[in-house]
């Protein structure tokens, strides 16, 4: 299935950063198995330690949705090709991943590259481990 929608999606969530501090607006947005697109931007706060990821929006729009399993993350920020999602967020997406969910690197054009998302987090916390 293209990535251009999800693509798209991650790029008009982009405009709606709130990045005054960094001024590194980001965009990202999850497609679920159902096929439902969630996006969202980075939150800033003027404490910065309590702003978040534009990957951490889209799951809170997911999960408001009713939530499902993410099959495909694009991520896309303008001063960055191919941002990767930050360690935080790839746990936070690992939650609602399928095994064989993809991770589409963009930029401002469109996706470049896609990988395996398990490919960029290996061995994440769960409670799964260890047994
Ligand atoms: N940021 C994201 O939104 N997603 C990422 O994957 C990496 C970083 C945001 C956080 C902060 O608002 C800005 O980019 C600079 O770190």
């Amino acid at each position: 299935m293209s990535a251009r929608d999800l693509f798209s999606a991650a790029s008009a969530a982009m405009k709606n950063a709130y990045a005054p501090y960094s001024r590194f607006p980001v965009g990202a947005a999850v497609r679920t198995e159902a096929g439902a697109i969630h996006a969202g931007c980075n939150i800033e706060n003027a404490s910065y330690p309590e702003g978040w990821c534009a990957e951490t929006t889209a799951l809170g729009h997911l999960v408001m949705a009713g939530g499902g399993r993410v099959t495909e993350i694009a991520v896309v920020a303008e001063k960055m090709p191919k941002i990767m999602p930050c360690g935080g967020c790839r746990q936070r997406l690992a939650e609602f991943a399928t095994e064989d969910a993809v991770l589409h690197l963009c930029d401002t054009n469109g996706v470049l590259e896609t990988v395996p998302f398990s490919a960029v987090f290996p061995r994440g916390f769960s409670f799964e481990d260890g047994k």
